[in-house]
């Protein structure tokens, strides 16, 4: 009996050793060479000897998408403030309530630029150009919420773009879009059945 299970155990260790040897072992650094790296790249900030992306190129994305943040903060400010007609309520909360999520979002972005060793560009000048979506021009209701709804489609067909384009070259930022995409996604999905409540159909003329 002991023979027997020492002979499994000394099979499964074969096995074990077998596996090691075929299975590719991901890469890692030895902790010496990190601690290393980190000491002569301190001057570099948060963007670190791994980062496989181009920094100055990712930075200048990320303004971008500061911008259509911050111009998404103002849309949906502005229409909770604007909003009137009967039961414009409900929907004036739920403007409220995007606002507050894209200003997180434009505070996450800003906080990312700031890593990366830029300066996030709050600068009111060329901040519609700078940006993906729009401002708007909406007066009643049901424009309001179409508006935002098309803001909303933008900024997801964007952010799903910039996810494939980080890759594994930026995870951080990647993984950042990724969380900001999901709230997109349900804020584009609130305006459609707003609209469905408002206007009686789902499309957009
Ligand atoms: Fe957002
Ligand atoms: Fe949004």
């Amino acid at each position: 009996m002991y023979k027997y299970e020492r002979a499994v155990a000394l099979s499964r260790s074969k096995i074990n050793v077998d596996k090691q040897k075929t299975e590719p072992k991901p890469f890692l650094t030895d902790i010496k060479t990190l601690r290393e790296r980190a000491r002569k790249n301190i001057a570099g900030g948060g963007v670190t000897f791994t980062y496989h992306g181009d920094v100055k190129k990712t930075i200048e994305i990320l303004q971008s998408v500061l911008a259509t943040e911050i111009v998404c903060v103002l849309r949906y400010t502005m229409h909770a403030v604007a909003a009137q007609g009967i039961s414009s309520e409900g929907v004036k909360a739920e403007f409220a309530q995007h606002a507050k999520e894209e200003t997180e979002h434009m505070n996450q972005v800003a906080e990312r630029i700031n890593q990366l060793g830029g300066r996030p560009d709050f600068n009111p000048t060329g901040l519609a150009t700078r940006a993906a979506s729009e401002y708007g021009t909406a007066d009643n209701l049901v424009e309001m919420i179409k508006e935002n709804l098309i803001a909303e489609r933008i900024a997801v067909d964007h952010y799903r773009e910039l996810i494939r384009y980080f890759g594994e070259d930026d995870p951080g930022t990647r993984t950042m879009l990724q969380h900001i995409l999901v709230v997109e996604e349900e804020h584009a999905n609130d305006m459609h059945d707003l609209l469905v409540a408002h206007q009686g159909r789902p499309m957009l003329p």
